[in-house]
């Protein structure tokens, strides 16, 4: 396996800094409340634990893992449910944190699986959103930045497993 360094698309300190920018907003939104935090395996790993630092509000963590990708760049428009969470939301505060919100369609999916056990309120924190490849509207409630149509990788998002160690947002290059 060779090493291969990534261009740098977003910074390590443009992303904390905007991190803090989405802790202190959940913080202030649910003031007083708890929260069930729901990561979205395995992209959203290292969002959700810079982010978590930064809520200040009693909150349990959860992970959910969906596929929809495979090893390709390209998205396979099925959507499966690897790996579910363990708590009981009903009547609970979800906040759902997600890597990127692409064509909107893992979203679309986990927002009917959350919605049938009949949680008080569901929002959505994603790191990345690709405007131009969105088909299934979703609402993003705390964005972290909108990005270009490019295939990206690092801080949790993989190409074929690899990459999610990177500490910057990078792009993948033809040919890498
Ligand atoms: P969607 O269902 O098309 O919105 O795709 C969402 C999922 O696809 C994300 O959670 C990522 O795992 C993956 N994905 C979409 N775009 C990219 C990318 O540019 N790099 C890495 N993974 C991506």
């Amino acid at each position: 396996m060779e090493l291969y360094t990534p261009e740098t698309l977003i910074s390590e300190e443009e992303i904390i800094q905007r991190i803090d920018a989405l802790g202190k907003a959940i913080t202030q939104n649910f003031e007083g409340q708890d929260l069930i935090v729901i990561c979205v395996l395995k992209g959203a790993f290292m969002f959700c634990s810079d982010l978590i630092k930064r809520i200040n509000l009693p909150l349990k963590l959860e992970f959910i893992s969906l596929s929809s990708y495979g090893d390709s760049t390209q998205s396979s428009g099925s959507v499966r449910l690897e790996m579910d969470i363990t708590a009981n939301i009903e009547g609970k505060n979800v906040l759902i944190v997600e890597d990127i919100v692409d064509s909107g369609l893992t979203i679309k999916i986990l927002m009917e699986i959350m919605s049938v056990r009949k949680p008080k309120e569901v929002r959505l924190a994603s790191l990345l959103f690709k405007p131009s490849k969105l088909k299934h509207p979703v609402r993003i409630d705390y964005l972290g930045f909108e990005i270009e149509d490019k295939f990206v990788i690092g801080y949790g998002l993989d190409y074929a497993g690899r990459y999610r160690e990177l500490p910057y947002i990078g792009v993948l290059n033809a040919g890498n």
